[in-house]
Parts: C-alpha cells; sequence; structure tokens
C-alpha cells in the first residue's frame, strides 16, 4: 500500500523533530502503522529554513494554503501555533476533508469546541497528544489506558519553562529575570513567555485533559489562572525550610459544585513525587477510582519528545484512515466481524 501522504505547516523545532525522527524510525514506524508514512509536502513563510530542514526531496512551499488545497494529502500538521491564522486553517483543513494533527494547546483550549465539532461533521481526526505535556503520552492515557475509570482527579507540573525556573531560583539562587531567558534560549518557553510565567500555557493544557477526563466542553475561559511572577526568592526558600517545594500545578477534579479547573502555585510535600520533578521535566499524577493514583512522567517540551506525540498521532490516524478505507489493519484483530469470523 501507498504511504500516506502528510502536510506539515510550520517547520520550527517540532516540525524539523518530527521530519527527522520519522526518517530514522521510518521502517519501525511503518509496521506499528500497517502503513508508510511520509512528509511530502512543508509550508513555512521562511522556504530557506523549510529547505534546510528537509533537503530536495520534500516539496516545500510558503503558502500553507497550498497544502490543504493538495488531493494528495490525508493529514496536515499543524504547527504554526497561536489562535489567529492556525484555526483558521486547521478549519480549512477539515472542510477540505484532512485529519489534523496539532500541538497547538492554546487553539483548542480556546477554540476545540468549534474545531471538534467540524471534524465531526466533515468524519475527519483532530488529535493533539502534543497539546499536553511534550512526550508524555498523556491524552492516551485518559482515552485508552483509563478508560474504564471514573477520573477523580488529576493533578500537575505541566509547563516546563515555569519548573525550570523555580527550580533554578531555588538550586542555585539565581534571579527569575535571567532563569527565565536561559529558559527561552533552551527553547522551552512559548513564543509569549507570559503565557508560561502567569500560568496561561498550563490552563490551556489542564483545560484539555479535564475535557477528556470528565467528558465537559473545552472551557478554557472558566479556569482559574495564576502564574508564578508573584513568587519571591524568599518564599521558595520559606518553604523549603518548612519542607514544601514551590510548584505551578494544574489542578481539575470532580467537586460537590462541578468540576474544578485551576492553576496556580501550590506547596508539595518535599517528599511527594511530584516535589522532585526538577527542570523543565513534566509530570501528571491521575487517580481514576478502579486503578488508583497513576503517575506519568518525561520531557513536556523539546524538538523530538514533542515529535514524539505528533508521530504517534500520526500512526493512530493512519491506522483508523486506513481501516475505514480498507476495512482491515492489524489492530483491528478484535473488530466485531474478525472476533465472530474467529469464534465460528
Ligand atoms: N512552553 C511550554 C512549556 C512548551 O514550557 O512547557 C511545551 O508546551
Amino acid at each position: 500500500m501507498k504511504p500516506i501522504q502528510v502536510g506539515l505547516l510550520g517547520i520550527g523545532t517540532v516540525g524539523s523533530g518530527t521530519f527527522n525522527v520519522l526518517q530514522r524510525n521510518q521502517e519501525e514506524i511503518k509496521r506499528r502503522a500497517g502503513r508508510g508514512i511520509e512528509i511530502t509536502m512543508v509550508a513555512d513563510l521562511d522556504t530557506a529554513r523549510a529547505r534546510a530542514a528537509v533537503g530536495e526531496a520534500v516539496q516545500v512551499v510558503g503558502d500553507a494554503r497550498a497544502v490543504i488545497a493538495n488531493p494528495d494529502i490525508d493529514i496536515v500538521i499543524e504547527l504554526i501555533g497561536g489562535y489567529g491564522i492556525a484555526r483558521q486553517l486547521v478549519l480549512e483543513a477539515i472542510a477540505a476533508g484532512k485529519h489534523v494533527v496539532t500541538a497547538n494547546k492554546a487553539l483548542l483550549a480556546v477554540h476545540g469546541t468549534e474545531i471538534f465539532a467540524a471534524a465531526e461533521q466533515q468524519g475527519v481526526m483532530v488529535a493533539f497528544e502534543a497539546a499536553v505535556a511534550g512526550g508524555i503520552p498523556i491524552i492516551k492515557a485518559l482515552r485508552e489506558g483509563l478508560t474504564a475509570n471514573s477520573i477523580q482527579w488529576i493533578a500537575g507540573i505541566i509547563n516546563g519553562t515555569t519548573n525550570f525556573i523555580l527550580s533554578e531560583m531555588r538550586d542555585k539562587g539565581s534571579d527569575f529575570a535571567t532563569v527565565l531567558k536561559e529558559a527561552q534560549r533552551l527553547g522551552y518557553a512559548e513564543a509569549d513567555p507570559t503565557f508560561d510565567i502567569e500560568g496561561v500555557d498550563a490552563a490551556h493544557k489542564v483545560t484539555l485533559m479535564s475535557a477528556i477526563a470528565f467528558g465537559i466542553p473545552v472551557q478554557f475561559d472558566k479556569a482559574h489562572v495564576e502564574g508564578i511572577t508573584k513568587l519571591a526568592a524568599q518564599d521558595i526558600k520559606y518553604a523549603e525550610q518548612l519542607g514544601y517545594r514551590i510548584k505551578l500545578l494544574g489542578i481539575t477534579r470532580r467537586a460537590a459544585a462541578g468540576i474544578e479547573l485551576r492553576v496556580h502555585p501550590a506547596l508539595v510535600p518535599s517528599k511527594r513525587l511530584l516535589a522532585n520533578v526538577e527542570g523543565a521535566m513534566n509530570a501528571v499524577v491521575v487517580h481514576g477510582d478502579a486503578v488508583g493514583t497513576t503517575l506519568y512522567y518525561g520531557k513536556g517540551a523539546g524538538s523530538e519528545p514533542t515529535a514524539s506525540a505528533v508521530i504517534a498521532d500520526l500512526v493512530d490516524i493512519t491506522r483508523l484512515h486506513t481501516a475505514n478505507a480498507a476495512q482491515r489493519v492489524p489492530y483491528l484483530a478484535f473488530h466485531p466481524n474478525a472476533m465472530s469470523d474467529h469464534l465460528d
């Protein structure tokens, strides 16, 4: 079967990571997806940067709409970011019958209801594993691994930039502004780092997890959002003396009055696993009624960790897309028809 063709919008840090990992692990990915996956077209305003990232074999264009208009492209990866043009292009890709993979938590947390409704109407998928906690497969854990559970609560360190800042301030006594600059240099921070330090990025992510865990609409506007800008080095020191570490947590939980959704600095007892998540690492704790408490830990940002999540979505969509088209791929071994054939 010919490879599924993918168009990539925006080839910065995550886009080039996605291209490289797909190339490097193409045989294994093909085996797992049941079909090859190839990025055949890339759109970026900086075509020279795109050409340098993907070489000569891939078509490079300056206009994202040329990718959407290409009938051979089945999946569009949106890595532009932000709410503006990204929203428009995602809606246009959906309207053109393309599946969409995105790492854009801001877009989905604010416009998710509109985007998911459009996708459902068109019969296409919008997948966003990379939007929450980078390389940690937390969306999959919530949707699949924990699907038997009534989720009670989720609490997580889901912004690497702020966790890095808090860790460095505590360990090295560095000042806030210097560490933020370092986080930007290392590529953790958002284009607008206010989103990181004011808790907005974490609120986008916890909004998405909450929607999946509790089956509620995405409603970022309902979240309580407080960042780390009001914290002083002394707060961190006093907390330490009292046996706590300050962490910026995203929390969502079932409460008597409804679902809570909040981001704020919290005192975490130093012996807790969450308290010991250092630097730009992320960790999410999920409590389900059947499974109890589970913990997911890993890199929440960066080129290849985020690419790992983008490609997981590409593989999922490739399986489902191919199944719909041909009614048989390996992972559908337990398709009801296949089962009854077997039992007969
Ligand atoms: N700015 C984000 C962070 C990047 O620091 O976690 C990954 O979403």
